[in-house]
């Protein structure tokens, strides 16, 4: 642990990061998904840095970080990160049409591990979790480093993921030297996670990249894991994502939690104008302390970018606890905002 805060690095020069990487260290890295802290995945004591800087439990898999020219499976077998020969021609298929078709991008497919991947990364699993980020900085330092990274979002376990250096500084900033600042993430949320059978796709976590995207691209079915394949991606746990204070998701807002009455809130709104909810809130004589609309034309691109930002500023505001309206479906990337919401939210 350092007793300063991180110095912030650019991607003009990336030199400081390349050596702490060599050296076992990590560093906040930004992805186009939300911001990563990665350490090179072969060096056992660089992966237990990141679970102790996260304060994560061991029990939860890190995804593995790969350059842009590993697309085949040949070519990361060779790399000692997935073992292509544990692989059926059924599922080297799927892997393959999946990669040329979304990497480099937000999906991280779950194959078997190579032997050179200890199984600190996986949590003692025998598959991997392998992401080509398509985030130009991360890609540049993936090349300088020559070793795949390990790298879960960067914060705090249990807490918002990261979207910008900033973010990164406040979780982590006290724990680590360097955080590279590659702008805000333009996904917001953390990449689409599948795992990959013989013949069929389990959907482990939603992302941008959705299930009718995936059924696009390979000819077997798309599945999302029941609870009993939940065991297998153990870092799905259903408190995740959250922020201090006490958020609820409010489906009817005409009809609001009994608690408003009591105490002070704020409020973000998913979709849509604010005006709405605000005037059926007053009509209930309530009014929230902060609100923030994710995107007004109800896009979910814009309301994924700005979710978890809107989250830490809503957590800053004074309300005693956050109230978010509902997603208007659960249809392509709105399934991975609803998701984040749920898991944000306290279970009553
Ligand atoms: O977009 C992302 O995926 C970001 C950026 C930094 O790339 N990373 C990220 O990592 O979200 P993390 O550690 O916060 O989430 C990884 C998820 C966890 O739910 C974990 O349980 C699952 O992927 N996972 C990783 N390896 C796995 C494995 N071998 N089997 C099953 N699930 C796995
Ligand atoms: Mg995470």
């Amino acid at each position: 642990m350092t007793s300063s805060k991180a110095e912030i690095l650019t991607a003009d020069d990336l030199s400081s990061a390349v050596e702490a990487i060599c050296r076992g260290d990590v560093v906040g890295l930004p992805t186009e998904t939300v911001y990563g802290l990665a350490g090179n995945a072969f060096d056992a004591s660089a992966v237990t840095k990141i679970f102790s800087t996260k304060e994560r439990p061991s029990f939860d898999p890190l995804i593995v970080h790969v350059a842009s020219s590993l697309m085949s499976v040949s070519s990361l077998s060779a790399a000692g990160i997935i073992n292509g020969k544990a692989m059926s021609p059924g599922m080297v298929g799927i892997f393959e049409s999946l990669a040329k078709t979304f990497w480099p991008g937000p999906l991280t497919m779950i194959v078997p591990k190579h032997e050179k991947i200890s199984d600190l990364v996986t949590s003692g699993l025998d598959r991997v979790g392998v992401r080509m980020p398509a985030h130009p900085t991360a890609q540049k330092l993936l090349e300088k480093c020559r070793v795949p990274l390990a790298a879960p979002s960067a914060n705090r376990f249990g807490r918002i993921s990261p979207t910008t250096a900033q973010h990164v500084m406040e979780e982590l900033g006290d724990k680590i030297s360097y955080i590279i600042d590659g702008g805000p993430c333009d996904i917001g949320v953390e990449s689409t996670v599948v795992a990959i059978d013989d013949n069929k796709v389990w959907l482990l976590r939603p992302g941008k990249i959705a299930i009718d995207e995936l059924k696009q691209a390979v000819n077997v079915p798309i599945e999302r894991a029941p609870s009993i394949h939940e065991k297998a991606s153990p870092g799905m746990l259903a408190s995740h994502y959250a922020p201090k204070k006490p958020m609820y998701v409010v489906s009817d807002i005409d009809n609001p939690p009994a608690l408003l009455q009591t105490k002070s809130f704020d409020l973000l709104v998913t979709a849509g104008d604010p005006e709405g909810s605000l005037k059926q809130l007053a009509a209930k004589g309530l009014k929230p302390s902060s609100t923030v609309a994710l995107s007004r034309s109800s896009d979910p691109a814009e309301a994924a970018k700005g979710l978890f930002a809107a989250m830490r500023a809503l957590d800053r505001s004074s309300g005693q606890v956050m109230i978010a309206t509902t997603t208007p479906s659960e249809e392509g990337l709105w399934l991975a905002i609803a998701d984040r919401l749920r898991r944000a939210s306290t279970m009553s």
